[in-house]
Parts: structure tokens; C-alpha cells; sequence
């Protein structure tokens, strides 16, 4: 028996009925039906022997063809329930084209906030250096005019860390301040600098605070450096960050490392958003780090990119800039 078949209609007849099955077992019945004992390519196979041995070899080469045709189609039609199957578990259809706006991200919001403070600074002449984020409780609170006991300790309470003995007792930093007697202890004036980095503190969260975030601290420090060029500062590089119609104010406010202190906060969603504090370098900070306080004098500030993320994206909660939602991202 010979399989005299028109091979294209054949190939279609069998696609149609394959691509139509939407069950692995309606697939294992249609597996059986074209290509186990009882099917048509098989009686033909066995069937070879008993050809005139013209014709055996066509037959063989005809038989086989359709086999493999068959047996594609079976495994293709195999691989789509399986896709399917699989789409429904993850909610991806991973038969549809891949696009690539679903495969790329993009950079964190706040980390958009940050590269465009860095260009500012850089454009002012600052420069961007680091400092350590497990900190000694020295560099954080103590040469910062806040002894152990000091009431001021309390605003900004965090983990501590367990140190050897011997050694000095470490922490999360709690603010980006602590680089500032690191730095001061490096170099002469004049210089501007800011430090950018995470802060760590004990703080219960709420729709303006986080308990990890963001600072850029700023130190300036040279001769007759005053308390209008850290005005002056700030405002320019809120009016940079936002635009010219940006409403900012300064309010007194006290830190232990800056006398006059004050805190900065702009005008956000009918009310006042505190983004900074900041104030005239205390004496006592400068000669701690070997400045002379009678020659120099300088300003400082440390402000929350996280905040000026909310703003700048409109955000009703800073917690939702650090959610693990998509949904957020894509927006912002
Ligand atoms: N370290 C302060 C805080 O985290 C902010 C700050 C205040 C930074 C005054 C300064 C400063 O450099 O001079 O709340």
C-alpha cells in the first residue's frame, strides 16, 4: 500500500486539527491518530517490504516526509499549550512579540533627583565625595557637639551596631554630616563639597518619613563665607531643581554643629515641607577639624533628595517611592 496523498492539502488538514486543540490530552489522542500502530503513516511504513523494489524507495522517502511533518506540527502545537499553560500562571502571554518597552526599566526616581543635584553642585564648583555608611558614633555625634548625653541625640536615634572590644563603638550613619569632620580633617579651606548617601535612622514611617533615606550633605567652608551665600545657595539650587516660582523659607532651628542653625522648607501641597537643615559651621566644628575658626568660616546644610523626589513627581506618600510597586514606577 503505497500513501497517495496530496502532501500540501494533507500538511494543512493536519495543522488546522493541531492548532485547534486546546487540551494536552485532546493533543495525546490526535498524537496516536497520525502517528501511532494503527495510523495511516504507519500501515504504509510496514508496508515497504512488500513494494516492488521500483517503487520502494519513493514510497519510503514519501512516507517518511509526511512523518516528519506530522511530528513537527505535534511538537509545535506541544510547545504552544505548554507556553499557555504557563502564561496563565504568570499572567505573561509568552506567545505574543516581545516589546521592548516591557523588558527595560528606568533609573529610580530618586536617583533622577540626584544626578540633576550633582549637576547643579558641579556647575557651582563643588565637589561630590563620599563618606562611610556605618559610621563611629565619634564621627556622627561626638566631634558633632553631641556627647553621649547630649539631649540632641534623641532627634536622630538609630541601631547600633556591635563592636568589638577595644574598638569604637559603630553605626548606620544617621545623617551625612558625619563626613564633615572626615573631610575637614583632609584639607584646607577654601573648599565646597557635597556628600551624598543613604542615612539610617529609628523612625516609625509615615507619609513624609522614612526610616532609610537619602541626604546630600553640602559643606563650604573659606574666608568670610556667610549666612547670605548659604541663602543664596539653597535658593538657586531649588529654583535649578524645580523652577523660578519655587516658594522656599528659612526658620530658625538649633544643631548642636551650627550656630546660627536653620531649618528650609518649600511649599508643597498647601503646606510647608521641611527639606533641609543648615546653618553657619560652629566654631567648635571647624578647630575640631583642625580649621582655624579666627581665619575661616563656613556654612552647611543637609537636605533629603527623597523629599524634593516627592515634589518634583507630585507624591501624596514618600513610602511610595521605596514600595516594591511597578505600578509606581512606571509612573513616576
Ligand atoms: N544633619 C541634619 C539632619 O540630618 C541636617 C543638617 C543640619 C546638616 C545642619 C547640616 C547642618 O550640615 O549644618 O537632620
Amino acid at each position: 500500500m503505497t500513501i497517495n496523498i496530496d502532501l500540501t492539502a494533507f500538511q494543512s488538514s493536519v495543522i488546522a486539527r493541531l492548532e485547534a486543540t486546546t487540551t494536552v490530552s485532546e493533543l495525546e489522542a490526535l498524537r496516536v491518530e497520525l502517528l501511532g500502530k494503527k495510523s495511516l503513516i504507519q500501515a504504509s511504513l510496514a508496508q515497504l517490504g512488500k513494494l516492488p523494489q521500483a517503487e520502494r524507495k519513493q514510497a519510503g522517502e514519501q512516507a517518511n516526509r509526511v512523518k516528519g511533518i506530522i511530528s513537527a506540527a505535534l511538537d509545535a502545537a506541544s510547545q504552544r499549550l505548554a507556553n499557555q499553560a504557563e502564561a496563565q500562571l504568570s499572567g505573561v502571554d509568552l506567545s505574543q512579540p516581545i516589546t521592548i518597552a516591557h523588558q527595560v526599566g528606568h533609573i529610580h526616581p530618586t536617583q533622577a533627583v540626584l544626578a540633576d543635584v550633582y549637576d547643579i553642585f558641579l556647575r557651582l564648583g563643588y565637589a561630590v565625595v563620599d563618606g562611610p555608611e556605618i559610621e563611629t558614633d565619634w564621627y556622627n555625634f561626638e566631634v558633632l557637639n553631641m556627647p553621649a548625653d547630649h539631649p540632641a541625640r534623641e532627634m536622630q536615634d538609630t541601631f547600633y551596631l556591635q563592636s568589638n572590644p577595644g574598638q569604637a563603638p559603630l553605626v548606620p550613619r544617621t545623617h551625612t554630616s558625619a563626613a564633615q569632620i572626615r573631610y575637614m580633617s583632609q584639607r584646607q579651606p577654601p573648599f565646597k563639597v557635597i556628600v551624598p548617601g543613604k542615612v539610617y535612622r529609628n523612625e516609625d514611617e509615615d507619609r513624609t518619613h522614612l526610616w532609610s533615606f537619602y541626604q546630600v550633605e553640602g559643606l563650604v567652608v573659606g574666608e568670610d563665607v556667610s549666612m547670605a551665600d548659604l541663602k543664596g545657595t539653597l535658593l538657586h539650587v531649588m529654583q535649578e531643581l524645580f523652577d523660578e516660582s519655587v516658594k522656599i523659607r528659612f526658620r530658625p532651628s538649633y544643631f548642636p554643629y551650627t550656630e546660627p542653625s536653620v531649618e528650609v522648607d518649600v511649599w508643597y501641597r498647601d503646606e510647608w515641607l521641611e527639606i533641609c537643615g543648615a546653618g553657619m559651621v560652629h566654631p567648635d566644628v571647624l578647630e575640631k577639624g583642625g580649621i582655624n575658626p579666627e581665619l575661616y568660616s563656613g556654612f552647611a546644610f543637609g537636605f533629603g533628595p527623597d523629599r524634593l523626589t516627592v515634589i518634583r513627581y507630585g507624591l501624596s506618600d514618600i513610602r511610595m517611592l521605596w514600595r516594591p510597586n511597578l505600578l509606581t514606577s512606571r509612573q513616576v
